[in-house]
């Protein structure tokens, strides 16, 4: 897909704020795909896609969470986390996006996986660094993905635990089953 038709497709779902963000990780996960030899053409589809479903009604997000059989458990956790997965739905469903490693980044780039591919680990990275992020300890990490991508990925998922924490707010267990299965990385 072109990245005119992505865009066009894309922009009608989100907030101007949100799109421009969009842009921001289209940028950043190009370039961090020709820095770690990832597939630039699917980062930069992914990084289009991957907030889609940002601003569906949370019935609709829910529905579609009961109705595909995804992992049940995010009803109990931050609805935050459901637009990456009915995303992925969404955008094969209505955009016609088939590819099964974008629809995979666009899943998991709130909650991350175990075992997560070069793919994955760039569009949540792209989605935490891109130039529109402003938080603490943003521009530590992206000082570090232009070193060592596993690196800069475990910091910003510790960030995201940290952050939860200090807010007394739930971790949903996949995050913590990343950040276990990114820190062995070298340990091995
Ligand atoms: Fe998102
Ligand atoms: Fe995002």
């Amino acid at each position: 897909m072109e990245r005119e038709t992505a865009l066009n497709l894309v922009k009608p779902q989100l907030t101007e704020h949100r799109y421009q963000h969009t842009l921001g990780v289209m940028e950043t996960a190009i370039t961090l795909a020709k820095r770690y030899g990832a597939d630039e053409k699917k980062a930069e589809i992914a990084a289009i896609f991957h907030d889609y479903a940002k601003f569906r009604p949370k019935e609709e997000m829910k529905a579609i969470i009961t109705e595909q059989n995804f992992p049940q458990d995010l009803l109990d956790f931050n609805a935050e986390l459901w637009h990456a997965p009915v995303g992925a739905y969404l955008v094969e469903k209505e955009a016609g996006v088939t590819d099964q490693e974008v629809l995979n980044a666009i899943r998991y780039h709130t909650s991350g996986r175990p075992g997560m591919t070069l793919l994955e680990k760039i569009v949540y990275l792209a989605d935490y660094i891109e130039p529109g992020r402003h938080f603490p300890g943003v521009e530590e990490v992206r000082q570090m993905a232009e070193e060592d991508l596993d690196q800069a990925l475990i910091k910003a998922v510790q960030n995201t635990i940290m952050f939860l924490m200090r807010k007394n707010q739930q971790v949903y267990p996949e995050t913590f089953h990343t950040y276990n299965d990114l820190i062995k990385i070298g340990k091995e």
